[in-house]
């Protein structure tokens, strides 16, 4: 039978809120960004964003019922993303799903963040099982192992910033726009890797590291201002990018082997990166593996991958009940109940 879900997300600084069917097919997302209020100080300050949510989140959700022309009526379940990130931001989305089901009285789902960005996938493609997905955003560099449907287990992660951190944090010492990633991403097209940068962390295990990199950036500019040398900005984006790009690559296909899996899922907002596509897509085509990349507007932060998650989540009884609260920090592989 048809189960319509209503799905909100407010982890950081995206209001969102999604109707989406049996966790495939999207019928209506709405996503109000806070970045441009963000972009004045080079990145999300949380007291902002908790309140923009405050301000946002009856109106997106009046909206998305408008659009579509769904009523609460037709809206089986309600979920939500409860962590992990900013806790301000998330209570808002917490406390707006269990309003609507106290109210409505419909059953609430609980959504990890990562799970959605994983899921996000299945809403243009099927995702295969045994996976490999890597998660790339401003909050998450991840490798997480999944055996079969939303059964998780993360094998790797960073030990200090996310990549997306890093982009952002380069781009801020080059006075680039924020967000970082699509800056550096498309000025790096436009130069040449000359610049002498280290590869993160390039070892035997399934752990990244960004903090060396971008502080070698950082030091870099630094030296040659005070040394009055013009950088190369392009060629500096293009040297970075490769380094970070290069090691995500290889301990994905790495973890691919190890796990004997022949599907990958590359996820999150870095995941929008067009160097990381393509050179994820050509290991992929030489090793004969499946990619799912998700659609571009499902790569950052947004409601629809919430609720392909959250049908995969129903599936498995994953419910919570009024007393739901958020978690800036999840357990990723632990179901719900035993968080
Ligand atoms: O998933 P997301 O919307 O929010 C978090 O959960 O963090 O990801 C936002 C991050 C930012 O750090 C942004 O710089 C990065 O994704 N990003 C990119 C690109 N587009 C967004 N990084 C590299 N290349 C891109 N094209
Ligand atoms: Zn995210």
């Amino acid at each position: 039978m048809k189960k319509t879900i209503l799905a909100i997300e407010s982890s950081c600084d995206e209001t969102s809120v999604s109707i989406v069917e049996n966790g495939k097919t999207e019928i209506c997302t709405i996503v109000n960004s806070q970045i441009d209020i963000h972009s004045n100080y080079g990145g999300v300050v949380p007291e902002i964003a908790s309140r923009k949510h405050v301000e946002n989140i009856t109106i997106v959700i009046d909206n998305c019922l408008k659009k579509s022309g769904y009523t609460m009526d037709m809206i089986d379940m309600i979920a939500v993303t409860y962590g992990p990130g900013l806790i301000g931001s998330l209570l808002i989305g917490v406390e707006a799903a269990k309003s609507l089901a106290f109210i409505y009285k419909k059953p609430l789902i609980p959504v990890h963040h990562i799970k959605g960005h994983i899921y996000a996938s299945n809403l243009s493609n099927d995702l295969k099982f045994p996976l490999i997905a890597l998660v790339v955003s401003g909050g998450h560099s991840e490798l997480v192992y999944m055996k079969s449907d939303y059964l998780f287990e993360k094998i790797g992660g960073t030990l200090d910033d996310a990549v997306g951190e890093a982009y952002d944090k380069v781009a801020r010492v080059c006075k680039l726009d924020y967000p970082g990633g699509p800056v550096i991403d498309k000025l790096s097209l436009l130069g040449k890797d000359t610049y002498n940068l280290p590869i993160p962390l390039d070892d035997d295990s399934f752990n990244f590291s960004f903090s060396g990199l971008k502080s070698a950036v950082i030091n870099l500019v630094n030296n040659e201002k005070q040394r009055g040398n013009e950088i190369r900005i392009n060629d500096l984006c293009c040297s970075f990018q490769n380094r970070a790009v290069h090691i995500l690559v290889k301990k994905t296909i790495k973890a691919a082997k190890k796990y004997k899996v022949s599907n990958i899922v590359l996820a999150g907002g870095v995941a929008a990166n067009k160097q990381l596509r393509k050179t994820l897509f050509e290991k992929c085509d030489l090793y004969n593996y499946n990619l799912f990349i998700p659609k571009i507007e499902h790569c950052t932060d947004n409601a629809a991958m919430i609720g392909a998650a959250a049908f995969a989540a129903y599936k498995k009884g994953i419910y919570a009940d009024l007393s739901l609260n958020a978690k800036s920090t999840v357990n990723l592989y632990k179901e719900f109940n035993n968080d």
